[in-house]
């Protein structure tokens, strides 16, 4: 029997959240299924405006809020009693707009990851509803946001995210040199971070496992190891809801372990994607003379110096099927992709019938 998930006021019969996903991988329609069947649906707020109808090519950020809020508007109408939140991302130069647009389009979780969110309570203080959850990658960063958040909004996380650096697909919190070395321990995290919220501040948030989590063996194996939950991501996109387009989606069906691996993303952090060579990704942008039209990003190689490439507009490519020159974020476990199926197919493989 597989526990139900509870996090700040609100409950899902299964403990999985979607992991976000952007540049519009986990939209509207991704996230809206997953709520619909029963766990936590996440929109990636990343990017939204491309391709929006709000951008003019000079509106970046203002299209990104109304983009947001559309796409939240959007996945209440698959599933309005639904659980849905928003993965924002503390690199983005406009991230207190995107925190306050999923708060007035009414997410009920932010999520929130690459970089310390250590300002979140600030930004939500009039949506008190709203659950707030980082993601971190060691207890440390745990503790950091939590005495933060105690000490300036009294306030703490409504549970944490605990990315594996080895496994997940996308920006990772830890150093180039660290991943894959054989150094960390997931699980140990997990009952790490677990361990410091009942210790130190006796509450007992759950603390969910992202990173790796591809079937039922490897959700019951994350629950045994301490675990209340999984955020899964690539799992979710080879389905007829996710997003992508079907070339992304083909992508990953097509590609096979040896595809996959790390490459140095220009916001400063390491990334684990299908075409780790990034050249002709570079070389795309440069041909089409793509000089850093918004400067999405706080701290960005490729705005600052023109080094590496435009990741916003290189995840969009890859997105609309663009597969050569747009890059393709994934997990490890990608490769293992076989057939496009529904989001409703993989919560029942989850969660067989007679396991309830
Ligand atoms: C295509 C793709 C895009 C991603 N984009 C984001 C993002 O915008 N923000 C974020 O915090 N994490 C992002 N991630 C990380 C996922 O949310 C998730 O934590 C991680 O991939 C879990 O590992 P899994 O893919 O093995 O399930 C992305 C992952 C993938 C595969």
């Amino acid at each position: 029997m597989t526990p139900e998930l509870k996090i700040g006021k609100y409950r899902v019969p299964y403990p999985v959240i979607q992991g976000g996903m952007g540049v519009r991988v986990s939209g509207f329609k991704l996230a809206g299924h997953v709520a619909k069947s029963g766990g936590i649906g996440l929109i990636a707020a990343a990017g939204l405006a491309l391709n929006s109808p709000y951008y003019d090519g000079k509106n970046y950020f203002k299209a990104d809020f109304q983009a947001l809020k559309e796409e939240l508007r959007k996945a209440y109408e698959i599933a309005p009693d639904g659980v849905i939140g928003v993965n924002c991302m503390v690199a983005v130069k406009n991230y207190e707009d995107s925190v306050r647009a999923s708060c007035e389009g009414g997410a009920k979780l932010i999520v929130s990851g690459a970089g310390l969110p250590l300002g979140l309570p600030g930004l939500t203080a009039d949506f008190p509803d709203v659950a707030l959850v980082p993601i971190v990658s060691s207890v440390k960063a745990a503790e950091l946001i939590a005495r933060k958040w105690h000490k300036s909004f009294n306030r703490l996380p409504d549970a944490v995210v605990v990315e594996d650096p080895d496994t997940a697909g996308g920006h990772l919190g830890e150093k180039l040199e660290n991943i894959g070395s054989g150094e960390y321990d997931q699980y140990a995290t997990v009952r790490g971070v677990k361990a410091y919220f009942q210790e130190k501040w006796d509450l007992d948030i759950p603390v969910i496992a992202a990173g790796g989590v591809w079937d039922r063996q490897d959700l019951l194996n994350a629950l045994e190891q301490g675990a209340d939950g999984v955020q899964m991501a690539s799992r979710f996109v080879c389905t007829e809801e996710c997003d992508a387009s079907e070339r992304f989606k083909e992508a990953y069906l097509n590609c096979s372990q040896e595809d996959i691996g790390l490459m140095m993303s220009p916001a400063g952090l390491p990334g684990r994607a299908l075409n780790k060579n990034v050249e002709h990704i570079r070389q795309r942008d440069v041909d089409l003379g793509i000089r850093c039209p918004s400067g999405c990003l706080k701290k960005c190689a490729y705005k600052e110096t023109q080094d590496r490439f435009c990741i916003v507009h290189a995840l969009d490519r890859a997105q609309k099927g663009d597969v050569e020159t747009g890059l393709i974020f994934c997990g490890t476990n990608a490769w293992k992709a076989d057939r496009i199926t529904t989001v409703q197919a993989i919560f029942d493989e989850l969660f067989p019938k007679e396991s309830a």
